[in-house]
């Protein structure tokens, strides 16, 4: 038997009942008939349950439920990269390598990562901790380069900080989501400009007089 097919007969999968409910849910949110538009946030489900990957099984169950091929359901799965069709590491490292990224050390974030993790892209670690891949665009370009850590971004990432991440990750405590040049969001990596700051103040400042001198005048003229 190959590994491929070890694999396949290995595994069963159904949903608890809790998962199934869900299910129905994103099934009623469309028109009768039309319950397969489901299947991307089935599939999420399934994936969950299964420990962060779908086997074979799981596209069976999906399909089933949908009455689509598995054929079917596997197109969808393997287009999407947040879909997993091998066993993934617990935690589940994805290196953004598209060109902004890219431009901005995506390259060495990954290699350092591999290194430090001694395996490849699509591998997972011996004792089922974590596994690499290289992705495209996260669409958060402009905080490049990002990584993703199951579902939290890491972004304007250095090689140390990432170690860093992994280091944390290995004595089971995950870093909250962070930028490494430490700036809010996506703002300017000098921090707000000082000038605008005092200047949306100010305009706040100046609105509220305004409106005071017109609440005055009113009341005046009333009196
Ligand atoms: S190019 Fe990396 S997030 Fe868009």
């Amino acid at each position: 038997m190959t590994k491929t097919a070890e694999k396949v007969a290995s595994q069963s999968f159904s949903f608890t009942k809790e998962n199934l409910k869900t299910i129905e849910k994103h099934m009623g949110k469309y028109p009768k008939g039309r319950e397969q538009s489901a299947l991307l946030p089935m599939l999420d489900i399934a994936q969950r349950q299964n420990g962060g990957w779908l086997s074979y099984a799981c596209l069976e169950a999906v399909a089933k439920l949908l009455n689509l091929s598995p054929l079917k359901v596997h197109e969808v799965a393997s287009f999407y990269s947040m879909f997993h069709l091998d066993p993934v590491g617990k935690y589940h490292v994805q290196v953004c390598g598209t060109t902004p990224c890219m431009l901005r050390g995506a390259e060495a974030l990954c290699e350092r990562a591999k290194k430090h993790l001694g395996i490849e892209l699509k591998e997972v670690t011996s004792d089922g901790l974590f596994s690499i891949e290289e992705v495209e665009c996260l669409g958060g370009c402009v905080n490049a380069p990002i990584v993703q850590i199951n579902d939290d971004y890491f972004e304007d990432l250095t090689e140390d900080a990432l170690v860093d991440i992994l280091d944390k990750c290995r004595g089971g405590k995950m870093p909250k989501p962070f930028s490494a040049a430490g700036r809010m969001g996506s703002a300017p990596f000098e921090g707000m400009p000082e000038e605008s700051v005092s200047k949306k103040k100010r305009s706040t400042k100046e609105t509220v007089t305004e409106k005071t001198e017109v609440i005055m005048q009113v009341q005046n003229a009333q009196s």
